[in-house]
């Protein structure tokens, strides 16, 4: 059955106390927004439609960065989670199955758990996913009758008897797309908040003769964000999982609970991450690849065999191939590193091509920028670039040539040659000795004075 996400991200946010709109802001290096749609992804949605309204402009592009089929819709006014789901009416016309609506500030919602909402359709018109809360706050409740799902009542319009019970709805609702629009088309907005609450479409749904179900998830996978304290705590939950999980999948973590991961971050089985490790979006580490302690990878692809850090910076586009060494205090920037290339220390290499076994030595800088214009160094196979190297990009070295340490290169260097660009050394004999002497003298006829 094809399946279409509607993900509400139209809110403010004015708990966040920020200019930034609520589905921007971060946990695991990826807004909110993307923690949504990544739960429905294993649904292999049919569309997405991302309601903005807040910061629409950039909440759209975040959509598109996300999935580039991805359609979004102004919600102006913002009158309620149904007037915001009938927003994306004109965009589902056409789609056929199901419509599953999703908070853009909810980012827990695990992909099993959404499945298990899509098989409950086999039994309801409406599939409400709900959760016993610990602390139901205002929460909307859900009354229920067996397994039937009778209304849900917003905290605000509950009775006392209503507000005991602790079954609580997260906001995610499932029907067949045509049979949503046509309820939420029916909701009407006499209520405490004067809002149109998409929460109405049970009953609504029931006056047709429609029955209503819940599928019921664990707390934690609800956990909405509203403040900067409940972003710091779903960032603390989100890395204390995804720590799990890398242990689980064959991962050594040596002090786990200084690793901090992406939401896409892929390590393969049998990596070794050292000590205060962050990957930022967009690494992939293979299998058997060691990160030492202290490095900061973000946008970068490390191959198997290859060792990093400590305190190395691998930045985006940086490729590095089987067995490639990088050491302390090298960053890496757009650069391919091919098959065993070494460069251990001190180093920047950026916007560059680095051929098979090529050794970079200590200092080397690719002087990549002009003030103006980045340029690249191509650098070939078994070379050897000596200690303290400036390559004045753009630039190449040619297979199995040498660079003199100091060298400021401007110039191509051909294959299997040497490079030497600095000047010429002059020993002048017994000169130390007497230059020594003479800055004594300065110094103890000063003392006297
Ligand atoms: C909603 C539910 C409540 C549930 C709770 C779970 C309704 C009426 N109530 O309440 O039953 O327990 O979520 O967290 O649905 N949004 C828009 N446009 C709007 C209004 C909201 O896009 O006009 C978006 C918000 O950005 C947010 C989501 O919808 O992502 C939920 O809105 P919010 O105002 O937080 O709803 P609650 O009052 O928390
Ligand atoms: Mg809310």
């Amino acid at each position: 059955m094809p399946v279409s996400l509607i993900v509400l991200a139209a809110g403010m946010g004015t708990r966040m106390n920020s200019d930034l709109p609520k589905a921007l802001h971060k946990v695991a290096a990826a807004p909110l927004l993307h923690h949504a749609l990544n739960a429905g992804r294993s649904l292999e949605s049919e569309r997405i439609v991302v309601v903005t309204g807040h910061g629409a402009e950039e909440v759209a592009r975040a959509a598109r960065d996300y999935d580039e089929a991805a359609l979004t819709v102004v919600q102006e006014p913002q009158l309620g989670t149904a007037h915001a789901v009938a927003q994306a009416a004109p965009l589902l016309a056409d789609v056929p199955g199901d419509a599953i609506v999703l908070y853009g500030d909810t980012p827990f919602i695990r992909p099993e758990t959404l499945a298990a909402m899509l098989a409950a359709r086999a039994r309801h018109a409406v599939v409400v996913l709900g959760f016993h809360a610990a602390n139901p706050g205002s929460y909307g409740r859900l009354l229920i009758d067996g397994n039937t799902l009778l209304a849900i009542r917003e905290f605000r319009d509950a009775s006392d008897e209503e507000r005991a019970i602790t079954l609580c709805n997260s906001g995610v609702i499932c029907a067949d797309v045509k049979t949503l629009f046509s309820l939420v088309a029916e909701v009407g907005n006499a209520n405490a908040a004067g809002e149109y609450y998409l929460t109405d479409i049970v009953e609504l749904a029931r006056k047709r003769g429609l029955t209503a179900g819940v599928v019921i998830c664990n707390e934690a996978e609800t956990l909405g964000i509203n403040t900067r304290t409940e972003l710091a705590a779903a960032e603390a939950a989100f890395q204390a999982r995804a720590r799990a999980d890398a242990l689980e999948n064959g991962v050594t973590l040596t002090a786990p609970e200084t690793v901090f991961f992406a939401l896409d971050t892929h390590i393969g089985r049998d990596a070794i991450i050292g000590p205060n490790v962050l990957f930022g979006p967009g690494v992939t580490i293979e299998s058997g690849a060691e990160i030492k302690g202290f490095c900061h990878l973000e946008g970068c692809h490390v191959s198997r065999g290859a060792d990093v850090g400590p305190f190395a910076r691998l930045r985006p586009g940086a490729e590095l191939a089987e067995d490639v060494h990088v050491g302390n205090f090298v960053e890496i920037k757009n650069a391919i590193l091919d098959e065993g290339v070494k460069v251990g220390h001190l180093t920047y290499i950026g916007d560059a091509d680095v051929g098979e076994f090529t050794n970079i030595g200590a200092g080397t800088v690719t002087c990549n920028y002009d003030g103006v214009m980045k340029h690249r160094t191509r650098i070939g196979k078994r070379a050897f670039i000596g200690s303290d190297t400036m390559l004045v990009a753009p630039v190449s070295i040619g297979d199995g040539a040498l660079t003199g340490s100091g060298s400021v290169i401007t110039e191509d260097v051909p294959a299997e040659a040497v490079a030497l660009a600095r000047a010429k050394q002059v020993n002048k004999a017994g000169l130390a000795t007497k230059l020594f002497e003479r800055l004594r003298a300065i110094k103890a006829a000063k003392g006297k004075s």
